[in-house]
């Protein structure tokens, strides 16, 4: 018996189809703010993410499945989408408007599975690039807000802001970061003593207990702003206030990627045990510089559809059956079957979701699966067929009628009111 791949998950039917009824709520709300689909690949050059992601995160240092093609070039399995759609919209061109992306898929990374987190694990996302406008900072958040609103988790988030400004402040903020936590040293988990020869920012977004009162005390990236990125930053917030939306100032909020410039939030769940983001994102001003492009500000977010999942459950109100019609023939007579056969050929034809038994199982058994499976079982006796008629057997209610064979299959949908 081969196993699955630690980490990563089958997604069978029952939970399959709200994934679907999720991705398709998805699709339209990121349609009603003018976001547009992009289906880029799951393979990428590894640089790319190494690049703008950072070589110093966890994500690139620590969880990037990467492995060499027959050429030698070395690949990577993405991690997140963010720097594809960059490399997407430079590479398309385009440049000058603003453009509008929206995705959702499966991403890598190698961390250790537990509720919420997976080694694949899927994505929703949207990248506005080429506006500076912090109103669409804003639109961005509400988007995200708006979203868990019409998948049922409204009332439950909880949205953090932060701003971590532009190249410069973040220099800046760096060497105020190394000052504080240098003396500090000793008391940091190994990894953040390693973060401070490589990112002392990535430390702040450390969860060892063991470094949260360094952590605490440690100086806040909004008192290293320029003039332009604290006003962008107020601009945001008086936005968000306008949108009704409120959030709570959050000082320790980095995010785990290096191409972030000024804002940066998340949308968090009570729900959620440890893993508690729903979904992050920011400002990404730099990224198309770092890739080789022309300057193009960008903006956006990415969710963990896991997580949507998780915090939302299943509600037994969605459990619609799956099918309209389930084909009952009453005997194995062949007529009866080749009636059977037409008759699903016919309602499938006409839009309607059917099918019969295939496993030779006896007519109670039959009925019992059509109860479990359809709104209506669809029965074929010798008696009904040699009148010309077919029963049609309501499974809500339980309530039946022997209707006219030809004149269902010239209309099905008129008789299944
Ligand atoms: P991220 O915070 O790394 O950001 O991931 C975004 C969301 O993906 C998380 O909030 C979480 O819901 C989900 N997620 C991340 N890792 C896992 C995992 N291992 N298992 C399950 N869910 C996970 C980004 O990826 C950025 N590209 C977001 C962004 C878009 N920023 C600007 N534009």
């Amino acid at each position: 018996m081969i196993d699955r791949v630690r980490g990563m998950r089958d997604i069978l039917p029952e939970e399959a189809s709200l994934w679907q009824a999720l991705e398709g709520e998805i699709k339209r709300t990121f349609e009603l703010y003018g976001y547009r689909e992009i289906r880029p690949p799951l393979v990428e050059l590894a640089e790319l993410f190494s690049r703008t992601v950072g070589e110093a995160t966890d994500i690139v240092h620590k969880e990037m499945y990467t492995f060499s093609d027959k050429k030698g070039q070395i690949l990577a399995l993405r991690p997140e989408a963010t720097a594809s759609v960059v490399r997407a919209a430079i590479g398309a061109g385009g440049g000058g408007d603003l453009q509008k992306f929206y995705y959702l898929g499966p991403m890598f990374r190698y961390e250790k599975p537990q509720a919420g987190r997976s080694r694949q694990f899927h994505q929703y996302g949207v990248e506005a690039l080429g506006s500076l406008d912090p109103a669409l900072d804003a639109e961005v958040i509400d988007l995200g807000w708006y979203l868990m609103e019409r998948v049922g988790l409204g009332g439950t988030e909880i949205l953090r802001l932060n701003s971590i400004g532009c190249a410069e402040d973040r220099a800046r903020y760096r060497q105020a970061l190394l000052s504080y936590f240098t003396p500090h040293a000793e008391e940091l988990c190994p990894a953040c003593r390693r973060r401070l020869g490589e990112n002392p920012m990535r430390i702040l977004d450390c969860r060892e207990p063991k470094c949260q009162p360094v952590i605490q005390g440690a100086p806040r990236s909004v008192d290293y702003l320029c003039d332009a990125c604290r006003d962008h930053f107020e601009a945001v917030q008086g936005y968000l206030r306008d949108l009704g939306l409120a959030y709570e100032l959050d000082h320790t909020l980095v995010r785990g990627l290096d191409y972030y410039t000024r804002t940066v939030f998340e949308l968090c769940s009570g729900e959620l045990g440890a893993q508690d983001a729903l979904l992050g994102g920011g400002r990404y001003d730099d990224l198309a510089e770092l890739l080789g492009g022309a300057p193009t500000p960008g903006v956006g977010f990415a969710g963990g559809m896991e997580r949507l999942v998780l915090a939302r459950g299943h509600r037994s109100d969605e459990e619609a059956p799956e099918l309209e019609c389930f084909v009952v023939p009453v005997t194995e007579v062949a007529e009866v079957r080749r009636r059977a056969i037409q008759l699903l050929r016919t309602l499938r034809r006409a839009g309607l979701a059917a099918d019969m038994d295939y496993m030779g199982r006896s007519l109670r058994k039959r009925l019992r699966v059509a109860g479990r499976r359809a709104r209506y079982a669809l029965i074929l006796g010798p008696e009904e067929l040699a009148q010309g008629g077919l029963r049609v057997r309501d499974l809500g209610p339980g309530v039946e009628k022997v209707v006219d064979l030809a004149q269902f299959q010239g209309d099905p949908k008129a008789f299944l009111a």
